[in-house]
């Protein structure tokens, strides 16, 4: 039997409708292409949203959605001389950007560009791994895009800068990923986000947690920011508004990478750019976290996988049911399923 025959999916047959296990394709890979037997699936609030309705105009169904997948490398394009056959990966898968359902992560077999695929160490589980592509992809373009933040890049060794990033939504995936990235970038980061979760966010390099249920948060957000000045803030989640109401009374930078569309109306002063969390298979920032940062900051445990994952099933079955589990709500967790 050929491998084509025997590569299955769930296949996200129209808006509206459950995931559907079926066959699906495997494409010839071209020259700057990975195939990953995935062994774990991540799930973000895209992929829930895509199967109630065609939010990407560009995107035909049937579709394999998906962004993040882990496991061993199974074949290399011509041109690849990062990976072999065998090595341990994550990747950012790009399906529904790019309207190919081989490199959606909803499948055995997942086809991803090798500037958007990293290794993973050796003791490092693929449900862990896993946790990190769309939501470390969105921080970094969100910090780093030449028409977002365009911060100092990540570094192994960062040089200790008095400035700050503000992270709104400190405990989401992309939250987790933005103050990782952003310490490593040597600022100071200061996170909005649930009480219960202030521990783990200054494990991950925030030197402030400010309650996001705090009936003041405005203004405690900036009494922490007295005294010093904002590099940019990353908007992940939460209440927009009031990101905004911070920025306009802080020094320093008034510009906002945020995921989601912002209001027209913005406090005078205040820019504000929607982050595409795929832009960085197109520009340097691909590079610049795939291969140049995260492969040693992984190794060197400087940067880790968060928020943890939540394992939910085994098996492409249980994406559906995972899918549900993300759209009830998670508070600093990434919903994961594995493959046997
Ligand atoms: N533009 C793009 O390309 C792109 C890419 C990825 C994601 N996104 C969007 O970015 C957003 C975040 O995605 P994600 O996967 O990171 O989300 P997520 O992990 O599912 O977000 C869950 C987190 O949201 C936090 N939260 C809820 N209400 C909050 C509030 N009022 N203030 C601060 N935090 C709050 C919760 O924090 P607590 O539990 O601490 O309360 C929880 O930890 C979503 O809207 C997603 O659709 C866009």
């Amino acid at each position: 039997m050929s491998e084509a025959m025997i590569n299955q999916a769930a296949w996200q047959h129209a808006p509206g409708h459950p995931l559907r296990t079926g066959v699906a394709d495997l494409p010839q890979l071209a020259t700057n292409e990975i195939r990953i037997r995935n062994a774990a699936i991540a799930i973000n609030p895209i992929d829930w949203i895509l199967q109630e309705i065609a939010l990407l105009p560009w995107l035909e169904y049937p579709a394999i959605l998906g962004s993040d997948v882990a496991g061993e490398v199974t074949a290399v394009g011509s041109g690849v001389e990062r990976f072999k056959v065998g090595d341990r990966v994550v990747g950012q898968a790009v399906g529904t950007t790019v309207n190919e359902p081989a490199q959606g992560a909803f499948q055995q077999h997942t086809i991803v560009l090798d500037h958007m695929a990293a290794p993973i160490p050796e003791d490092m589980a693929f449900a862990d791994a896993v946790v990190l592509p769309l939501g470390l992809g969105t921080a970094a373009s969100g910090l780093y895009g030449r028409t977002q933040l365009a911060l100092t890049p990540p570094s192994h060794s960062p040089s200790a800068r008095s400035e700050v990033v503000l992270v709104w939504g400190g405990s989401s995936s992309v939250g987790c990923n933005a103050i990782q990235l952003a310490t490593a970038s040597g600022y100071r980061c200061v996170a909005i986000a649930s009480a219960r979760n202030a521990v783990l966010l200054k494990e991950l390099g925030a030197s402030e947690v400010l309650d996001h249920a705090s009936p003041t948060i405005v203004q405690d957000v900036v009494e922490a920011m007295r005294g010093r000045r904002l590099a940019g803030t990353l908007h992940a989640t939460g209440g927009m508004d009031e990101c905004f109401a911070v920025v306009a009374r802080c020094e320093g930078s008034r510009r906002v990478a945020a995921t989601l569309a912002s209001p027209a109306e913005r406090p005078a002063g205040v820019e504000a750019t929607h982050i595409f969390g795929t832009s960085l298979k197109d520009d340097e920032v691909g590079p610049m976290i795939y291969r140049n940062f995260l492969p040693r900051a992984l190794a060197a445990r400087t940067f880790v996988p968060a928020p943890p994952a939540r394992v939910v099933g085994q098996g492409l079955e249980m994406l559906q049911a995972a899918l549900e589990a993300l759209k009830d709500g998670v508070s600093a967790a990434k919903v994961v399923v594995t493959l046997p």
